[in-house]
């Protein structure tokens, strides 16, 4: 079941690897979207009855007899149609115009001359104007379909925008989602506000209310057990629901002794103190560091930690009596079926644990009420639910917690340690104003000791290792560029404050090649 706001946009995919951003544009036009697969598009189509189309990108080749098609009912929908790069060149293709094959494409920043009016350019864009968009296409259009003109051009793309006003249906050879073409994101609101005449009213209260009516309509009289990770995602599902079924819910925070200093505390006061939800506290942390004795595989750590949390949550479910239901914070990354053209299973890197596997095991429905949102957008939801900013902003934090950030053997020692190196370096964070401008950031201990020398006397400790990143989903990133005075302040507290570290570095590397977390 989905929320289905009457004003939607289908997107549909050809398997670009910036579907995401034309799906995130178009909602920050307050407009709700959601993107399916060319070869689900019709099925999607029918569903969401959406008010317009927009086509996506693709490394496929239209002048291939195989590549995707844009299936024939949304061509003859006659609704608004926007086509992007790829969905340039189908719309063409199959319209009766001409893609020919690029013996030189074009990649990277380009520049657009505005030749005519058009209804994209709303309020935006003159007659005469230059344009830095974002291209990146070896094919293009050669000839147009016929009731197309052409309103803007570049050097390498004579028909950079099309439009063709009685059919509603406009086309651009570049990339309006991305961030290297600045107006893009107001050209996508154009077509959705001016073109397809939607209102921009897709907003999180209206969210809150939708879905807490379909949360009520799927669980009716059931139980629903959420799991609580400390993460922000799981607490504003289980808030979210809770608003929905009051005391039909039982939320389960299981503590296995290796989370960040002062977090169990704030969970805890959080649900029981600031939204009256009864919360069941397990501390499990003895279970969690008795199994993890002798353990210093990161693989064999992360198994063992997520097959835990599941026993242990399986037997606090079984102590309220079971449920119908487990709600999970799943969001809209994980779900969409992109299009790969790459083809071939992805490497397992890491495996990352939730509580997969019970659903299963317990006989649980799924309730996820956040699977149509983005990250930002669960911030944003969380805000309007009355979760304090200091807990809605809180950077990721993995299931395995402490445990993947102290390569080799785990025990109570070092993740005390550890914990205090990571509080006194997020402190710092906090207080020089740079906590919101990074994706994650923490410290790291490592199994090296090193000798020193403190006062008149010789140490022989452990090295901390600090790493902060910047990413938009965790899926690459980069290091955050501190400067050295704020490192020196932090390594120099460090040392002076927490007793068994005596040496701190840096981790310069990026990801890829290095992942975020070291294990
Ligand atoms: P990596 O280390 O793979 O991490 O670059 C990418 C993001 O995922 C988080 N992460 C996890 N999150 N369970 C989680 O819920 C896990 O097992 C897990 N492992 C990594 C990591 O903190 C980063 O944000």
């Amino acid at each position: 079941m989905t929320v289905q706001p009457s004003d939607s946009i289908l997107i549909v995919d050809f398997g670009s690897q910036v579907t995401q951003l034309i799906a995130r544009r178009v909602r920050e036009a307050g407009v709700y979207s959601e993107i399916a697969p060319f070869t689900m598009a019709e099925a999607a189509f029918e569903r969401m009855q959406p008010k317009g189309i927009i086509l996506s990108g693709s490394p496929a080749s239209v002048l291939d007899a195989n590549g995707p098609r844009i299936p024939q009912v949304l061509l003859d929908s006659g609704l608004p149609i926007l086509g992007i790069c790829y969905g340039q060149q189908s719309l063409m293709h199959q319209l009766g115009g001409e893609v020919t094959g690029g013996d030189a494409g074009e990649f990277g920043r380009a520049f657009i001359d505005i030749n005519d009016t058009c209804a994209l350019f709303n309020g935006l864009w003159s007659i005469g104007e230059k344009h830095q968009v974002w291209m990146s296409h070896g094919d293009k259009v050669t000839s147009l379909a016929p009731g197309f003109r052409p309103v803007a051009s570049s050097a390498g793309a004579p028909f950079a925008v099309i439009a063709n006003d009685e059919k509603r249906i406009y086309a651009m050879q570049f990339h309006p989602e991305v961030v290297h073409t600045p107006d893009g994101g107001k050209l996508l609101k154009n077509f959705v506000r001016h073109v397809c005449g939607l209102t921009g009213d897709w907003t999180m209260a209206e969210f809150r209310k939708t879905k807490i009516a379909e949360i009520r309509e799927q669980v009716g009289s059931g139980k629903v057990i959420c799991g609580l990770s400390g993460g922000v995602d799981s607490a504003v599902a289980a808030v979210l629901i809770h608003e929905a079924i009051g005391e039909q819910l039982t939320c389960v925070y299981v503590d296995h002794g290796l989370m960040r200093m002062g977090e169990s505390e704030q969970v805890v006061s959080l649900f029981r103190g600031h939204f009256n939800i009864p919360l069941v506290h397990v501390d499990a942390s003895t279970l969690f560091m008795k199994g993890l004795e002798g353990v210093s595989d990161p693989e064999a750590k992360r198994k063992f930690i997520g097959k835990t949390f599941i026993d242990v949550f399986e037997d606090e479910a079984k102590k309220i009596g079971g449920a119908d239901f487990l709600a999970q914070g799943t969001l809209y990354p994980d779900v969409i079926e992109s299009v790969s053209f790459t083809g071939g299973p992805s490497v397992t890197i890491k495996s990352h644990h939730n509580v997969g596997g019970l659903p299963e095991r317990m006989n649980m429905k799924l309730v996820e009420p956040l699977r149509e949102l983005f990250k930002d957008e669960v911030r944003d939801l969380g805000r309007e639910l009355g979760l304090p900013d200091i807990f809605v902003g809180r950077h990721p934090f993995p299931g395995p917690g402490l445990a993947i950030r102290i390569p080799g053997e785990v025990s109570r020692e070092r993740a005390d340690i550890l914990r205090k190196a990571d509080a006194v370096y997020l402190e710092e964070i906090r207080n020089a104003g740079l906590y919101d401008a990074i994706w994650q950031a923490f410290a790291v201990l490592l199994p090296v000791k090193t000798v020193g020398v403190m006062g008149d006397g010789r140490t022989y400790d452990h090295v901390c290792a600090l790493r902060a990143v910047t990413s938009t989903d965790g899926m690459t990133a980069d290091i955050y560029p501190f400067d050295a005075a704020f490192l020196s302040r932090v390594a120099t507290r460090i040392i002076n404050e927490v007793k068994g570290i005596n040496r701190v570095v840096y981790d310069y590397t990026s990801k890829p090649p290095g992942t975020i977390e070291w294990e």
